[in-house]
Order: structure tokens, then sequence, then C-alpha cells
């Protein structure tokens, strides 16, 4: 019983850094400056999310969290096929994005889907 408690322990020790540093945070609201209907959630690094109903395409707040990560918003849903010649994504979106706050600043209010990488990784 003592050494299963040991074990436990470590096995705690070690997995919570892990779990405390929740890169991938990301508030999104359907108003500017963190209003209207909110969801904050931790994003898996690497994969796409599409954005889902409760903003009704409306998603005025985008704000990373402070970690080492950033986020592609996309104008399409995840694995939709890009048909502007601009390309369709915003580009990296950080916590010190200035227009996390107001995405309508740079005509981004509608974004359909996005990803998140860390900044130490290779960029996608
Ligand atoms: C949003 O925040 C900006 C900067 O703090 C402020 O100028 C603006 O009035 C705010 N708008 C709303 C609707 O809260
Ligand atoms: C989205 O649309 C539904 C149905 O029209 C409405 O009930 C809901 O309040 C809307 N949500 C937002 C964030 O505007
Ligand atoms: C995102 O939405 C598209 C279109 O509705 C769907 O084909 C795709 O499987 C979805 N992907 C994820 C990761 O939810
Ligand atoms: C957000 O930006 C748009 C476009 O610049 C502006 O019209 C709107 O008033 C801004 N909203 C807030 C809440 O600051």
């Amino acid at each position: 019983m003592k050494s299963f408690a040991v074990l436990l322990a470590a096995v705690l020790a070690v997995a919570s850094p892990i779990q405390k540093r929740d890169v991938g945070g990301v508030l999104i609201c359907s108003g500017a400056n963190a209003t209207g209907t909110c969801e904050h959630n931790v994003y898996k690094i690497d994969s796409c999310n599409n954005i889902t109903t409760p903003f009704n395409g409306s998603t005025l707040t985008f704000a990373p969290d402070g970690e080492a990560f950033f986020c592609y918003p996309y104008a399409m849903k995840c694995g939709g096929i890009c048909t502007s010649p601009e390309g369709c994504t915003l580009g990296a979106v950080d916590f010190s994005y200035p227009h996390k706050f107001n995405m309508s600043e740079v005509s981004w209010s509608n974004i359909k889907s996005f990803s998140c990488h860390l900044k130490s990784s290779a960029s996608v």
C-alpha cells in the first residue's frame, strides 16, 4: 500500500507540470472586447478546429492565451479548399496580436476554423 502511494505521488509529480501549462487556450467571443457569447477552451496543438454554432459566424474576439503558441484563423472549414488568391488565413495570431479583441478591424470577424502551433516548432 505504501509503495503504491509513493508511486502515485511520483506519477502525479511528473504529470502536473504538463497539465498546468494548458498550452492552446483561446478565448472566442461573438462580440468585441470579450462580450457576447464567449467560450474559452484549450485546443490541441497542430490540429484544426471548426468554429461551431454558438458564434453564428461572429468571432469578433479571438484571443489566444499568453503561452508560446500562435493560431492561424482560416476562412474555410477544416479540410475546406481555399479558393481565394490572397490565401485563406489571416496569418499568425498570438497573445500580443493587436486586433484580437476586435477582429472586424482586419475584416476577420467570420472565422470558420483555426489551428494553433507552438512557437518553437517549425512553422506549418
Ligand atoms: C473596447 O475596448 C477599447 C479599448 O479599450 C475601447 O476603446 C472600446 O470602447 C471598447 N468597446 C466596447 C464596446 O467595450
Ligand atoms: C445565434 O443564433 C441563435 C438562433 O438564431 C440565437 O438564439 C443565439 O442567441 C445567437 N447567438 C449569438 C451569439 O448571437
Ligand atoms: C469541420 O467541418 C467540415 C465541414 O462541415 C467537416 O468536413 C470536417 O470534418 C470538420 N472537421 C473537424 C475537425 O471538426
Ligand atoms: C470594431 O472595429 C470596427 C471596425 O473598425 C468598428 O466599426 C467597431 O466599432 C469596433 N468595435 C468595438 C467594440 O470597438
